[in-house]
């Protein structure tokens, strides 16, 4: 029988063979994601996206956020739109929900046709229509549509330069509530002319904010003055940041899984389609029934 010790050993050394694999998962006092169960919920939008690994965060955020009305710049497929519009419906808020995005792409993404808009449009009205819109529009031409004032949650990701963003930010500032939240995507990519990190950089100097890094960076800026009492888990220096970002990357990471999973099958079920197909072709073709015939001739 092994000595206490050795055993101890074994565990330290499996623990330490864990710990390379992946960062350990930390108690966390302050936030649980299981006071938010509406971020393990199944995504009905799962489609390829740089979003993905942020939708259990979105839908945690709906939830402590309760946004009255919640705005995106930057739409295309909606995965992080719908990922905000399921959590609305799931958990029965009252959340007005508007996303804004010309549905013709741009520099940074591509340009794309209207089968985007068409296929999103599918999947949301029958869904959200009661309380969401898919304004096609140029985000400035859609400012004159909201009071300043009257919006709880902006997310933005249009054109991703510095001077692009740094627009859409002054512009919508002043549409914020007081209680005002505004979400950033792409706050890590450095790459080509790509420079929200760097507007990033000068906003969360002078705001209270929280950031992650998974998934090109996410960056939430709490721009009114007052904070949502549940959001000063996200903000407070008190050490547990870490173990938040640690619990939604996670999760996130589910998500992707999900996502190559549900391609693999998909995938697997055309093949096995086709090769259905083949099969009928061949049992209806002439010589192999003739052939099949004289077989059962020849066998009597
Ligand atoms: C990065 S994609 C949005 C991704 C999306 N949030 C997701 O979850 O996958 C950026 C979108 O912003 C739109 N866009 C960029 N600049 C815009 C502008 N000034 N006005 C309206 N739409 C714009 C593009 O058409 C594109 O569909």
């Amino acid at each position: 029988m092994k000595s206490l010790n050795i055993l101890f050993d074994d565990v330290e050394e499996q623990s330490n063979s864990l710990a390379a694999i992946g960062p350990r998962l930390q108690p966390v006092k302050s936030f649980s994601v299981f006071d938010h169960p509406i971020c393990l919920a199944h995504p009905l939008r799962l489609t390829a996206s740089t979003w993905l690994t942020h939708i259990p965060f979105g839908m945690a955020l709906i939830d402590i956020l309760q946004p009255g009305v919640l705005v995106e710049l930057g739409t295309f497929s909606g995965v992080s739109y719908s990922a905000f519009c399921q959590a609305v419906k799931e958990l029965r808020l009252g959340t007005r929900c508007y996303a804004i995005d010309t549905w013709e792409g741009d520099a940074h993404g591509g340009y794309y046709g209207s089968e985007v808009l068409a296929d999103l449009r599918q999947h949301h009205d029958l869904l959200y229509g009661d309380f969401s819109e898919l304004i096609q529009s140029s985000f400035n031409d859609a400012l004159n549509r909201f009071e300043n004032g009257s919006i709880d949650l902006l997310h933005i990701d249009g054109l991703h330069t510095y001077a692009a963003v740094k627009q859409d930010f002054e512009n919508w500032l002043p549409k914020m509530s007081q209680r005002g939240v505004i979400l950033f995507h792409d706050i890590c990519v450095k790459e080509a002319d790509f420079g929200v990190w760097r507007l990033w950089g000068e906003l969360k100097a002078q705001y209270a904010n929280f950031e992650m890094t998974h998934g090109y960076g996410l960056g939430l800026l709490a721009v009114g003055s007052m904070l949502p009492e549940q959001l000063k888990a996200f903000v407070s220096t008190n050490g547990d940041l870490e173990a938040i970002r640690q619990q939604f990357y996670q999760l996130g990471m589910r998500v992707e899984e999900q996502l190559t999973r549900e391609q693999t099958i998909a995938t697997q079920q055309k093949a096995i389609k086709e090769l259905e197909n083949t099969v009928a072709k061949f049992r209806n073709n002439p010589l192999f029934r003739t052939y099949h015939w004289l077989k059962y001739l020849g066998r009597r």
